[in-house]
């Protein structure tokens, strides 16, 4: 992703923000944060924050789980400037950076860190395999790695359905499958592997978003965000919502460990 064509620009950064919180790329807030990690204790632990987006899931892993430090990466500028400013407006400059990277090879020692977060982010990373051998090299032994992200149900073509959600998202998602990243993770050599299927979570939530974006909430965001803006996103969550009815299309979050 080039800094010229971001996916994320100011105006989808300002948009999602609008739907999902201040500093909230992805849906869920601080409770499905807290799911994410549940049972890891972050206390002075080193962080690494894949796709860091505008920050708050960041600034919270210190702040809230009591991370010692965090390091959040992404590729694109945008968002790196906007986590910047909220990292400093929360005054932990010390125990955050935000880097932005390039695509491929964390720029990190092995065992730079002892536990591997993301949130929704690594749906942007095509090779799974690759994901999975670069966090397990990054973490330290016994580390975690503790992620959520939107997966497809299957291997293979997307059906005509999720052709189009994904076409209409326009984002550049790389959808893996349940089995593709639990075979990437074993082959990395990540033990204790768990997936938690959260489609039907995110399937009632979705409803409710389109609701409020069809209906009470309309006219403000459309004052916001532009008329044209607004009728995209509702034809995106209408056709995310078929997917997302038919299973298809379903958000996880993904647990493994490395060896001690
Ligand atoms: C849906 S947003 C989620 C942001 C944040 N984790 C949140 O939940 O608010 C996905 C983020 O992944 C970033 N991203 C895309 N490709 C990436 C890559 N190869 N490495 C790291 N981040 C990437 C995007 O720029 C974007 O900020």
């Amino acid at each position: 992703m080039s800094g010229d064509d971001p996916h994320y620009g100011d105006e989808m950064i300002a948009f999602l923000e609008s739907m999902w919180g201040e500093g909230y790329l992805s849906p869920g807030g601080p409770k499905e944060v807290s799911r994410v990690i549940t049972g890891i204790d972050l206390t002075g632990c080193h962080v690494l924050d894949i796709g860091s987006g505008s920050g708050a899931i960041t600034v919270s892993l210190v702040r809230d789980h009591g991370a010692a430090r965090a390091v959040g990466i992404d590729v694109e500028p945008g968002v790196c400037a906007a986590a910047r400013r909220r990292v400093e407006a929360a005054g932990l400059g010390n125990e955050i950076s935000i880097q932005q990277v390039e695509p491929g090879p964390f720029p990190f020692d092995d065992g730079s860190f002892d536990v591997v977060f993301s949130k929704d982010a690594v749906i942007h990373i095509p090779d799974k395999a690759f994901l999975s051998r670069e966090a397990f090299r990054v973490l330290r032994p016994g580390g975690w790695f503790a992620v959520s992200d939107w997966l497809i149900s299957h291997d293979g073509e997307p059906s005509p359905e999720m052709q189009r959600y994904i076409e209409l998202e326009d984002l550049g998602f790389a959808m893996g499958s349940p089995r593709s990243y639990e075979e990437a993770l074993a082959a990395a050599g990540f033990v204790d592997i768990a997936l938690v299927n959260r489609n039907p979570w995110y399937a009632e939530v979705a409803k409710d978003e389109l609701a409020l974006l069809e209906g009470p909430r309309r006219g403000d965001l459309e004052a916001r965000h532009g008329v044209e803006l607004i009728q995209s996103m509702i034809e995106t969550w209408q056709a995310m919502i078929v997917v997302l009815d038919s299973g298809e299309h379903c958000p996880h979050h993904l647990r493994a460990r490395l060896p001690h």
